[in-house]
């Protein structure tokens, strides 16, 4: 079968871990892509990716400016990790282009954003598909089959509480600034794409939220990055970062206290605490009728523990004898050697580009079979929607629905970013 011909738009950070991703569903001989083309203004960052896909796939892709210098390298499909500002720009591009369009979250800026580009993917035909890659995690996997089974009974409440990051520089400037993409759309989507996985819609929210902040600050600056310990995301951000400044006026919100309510009556008790000084955390877990799950955290490997109304605890290979019929798809079982996990144990970079590569796989499968993405369209705009929920009730100060949200009725707090957007 033909491989599909891909190009990068957006060459940063994540487009040097995307492509790690692929070059290692390559190397499980799972690839369905050709990467022939790579586009990002900032040149240096397009020929730095364009030197990994080399070494990777062994042959040097086009660099390019723009959408229409990659059109030379005749795509049929392209991947979007530019920061959140552009995401909608350059899919409606892609999509009235003809390419097959996949694209880091948040899927747009804001919801109507989002619902630009679900218009155009419905128009054009094309497929839209979101890299949204907590839910692929096997553990993750795991725990929404053991909520399916009815392990633990009726789910009735979950809580995702995380706090940290004082007041620090997270990742990059633009994660601080409100116009593009603040903290908490920035982290809080992947939690709103996990909490409906794992609980189906929420339907309403209630949020206090506040700037805490209002200067971040950036250690990595001006320093050599060779000189730099690797620690963020799959090391690849410190070259960057020694560029960003010292210090900066942050305009996002950087902590959100709310409770969620789903279509099925369960509720959630949500903190994101970004600006958390002192001794940070993370938690999350669902109670049942029946038991209760806590959840480890995203991307690390750790088991989950499946607590009974009895007091017993299951927190190993025991676990698996609740879902007989629990598989992983095919490239997760090839990826992660082994079709039935429970945990597993690989360094974060690593654990990251075969998280990615799932997406790959799908997105790729999506494509030939010609059907919807795992992470469509619909669902990337929930997950962007729910999050605003958050924003548009702690700035209005009353619960707001979901759906007031997702149909563009409700946009106060977003109005200042979709006039900066032209939207
Ligand atoms: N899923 C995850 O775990 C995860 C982690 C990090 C980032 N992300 C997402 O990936 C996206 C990129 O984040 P990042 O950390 O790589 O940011 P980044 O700032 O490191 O990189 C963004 C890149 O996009 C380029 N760019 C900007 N406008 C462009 C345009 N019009 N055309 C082509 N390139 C353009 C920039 O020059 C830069 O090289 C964001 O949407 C972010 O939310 C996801």
């Amino acid at each position: 079968m033909s491989r599909i011909r891909l190009g990068f738009i957006g060459c940063g950070g994540m487009g040097h871990r995307h492509l790690f991703g692929l070059a290692e569903l390559h190397r499980a001989g799972l690839c369905p892509f050709d990467p022939v083309a790579v586009c990002d203004p900032r040149e240096e960052n397009a020929v730095s990716l364009a030197s990994h896909v080399e070494n990777h796939f062994g042959v040097r892709p086009l660099v390019a400016r723009n959408p229409e210098e990659m059109a030379k390298a005749e795509l049929q499909a392209v991947d979007i990790c530019t920061d959140p500002r552009h995401h909608h720009t350059m899919a409606v591009e892609a999509m009235e282009r003809g390419w097959d369009v996949m694209t880091e979250k948040p899927m747009g800026l804001t919801v109507r954003a989002c619902r630009i580009m679900s218009e155009t993917a419905r128009r054009t035909g094309r497929l839209l598909s979101v890299a949204e890659n907590y839910r692929r995690d096997p553990v993750n996997r795991l725990a929404k089959a053991l909520l399916d089974t009815g392990v633990i009974g009726s789910p009735r409440s979950m809580i995702h509480s995380s706090a940290g990051g004082g007041n620090r520089m997270l990742i990059s400037v633009w994660r601080h600034q409100k116009n593009a993409s603040g903290i908490l759309l920035d982290v809080g989507v992947h939690y709103s794409d996990i909490l409906e996985y794992f609980l189906g819609p929420v339907v309403s929210v209630y949020a206090q939220t506040r700037l805490h902040e209002k200067i971040r600050y950036n250690p990595a600056s001006g320093k050599d990055p060779d000189t730099l310990p690797k620690n963020s995301p799959a090391g690849v951000y410190e070259k960057w970062q020694t560029q960003m400044p010292a210090e900066f006026a942050a305009t996002a919100e950087d902590a959100a206290h709310a409770v969620l309510v789903f279509a099925s009556g369960a509720v959630c008790q949500y903190l994101e605490d970004h600006a958390a000084h002192g001794r940070g955390f993370w938690h999350r877990a669902i109670y049942g009728s029946a038991g209760s799950l806590d959840l480890p955290g995203d991307r690390s490997g750790n088991p989950i523990t499946l607590t009974l109304s009895d007091g017993t605890v299951h927190d190993g290979a025991s676990l698996l004898d609740f879902v007989p019929s629990f598989r992983l798809d095919d490239a997760t079982s090839v990826l992660f050697a082994g079709d039935r996990l429970w945990r597993y144990a690989f360094p974060f970079p690593e654990t990251d580009r075969k998280i990615i590569a799932i997406e790959y796989a799908d997105f790729g499968q999506a494509i030939r079979d010609g059907r919807p993405p795992e992470v469509d369209a619909e669902a990337g705009t929930r997950s962007v929607a729910v999050s605003y929920g958050m924003l548009e009730s702690g700035y209005a100060g009353h619960v707001v629905s979901v759906e007031e949200v997702i149909t563009d009725r409700t946009n106060a707090y977003q109005s200042e970013i979709n006039e900066s957007l032209g939207l």
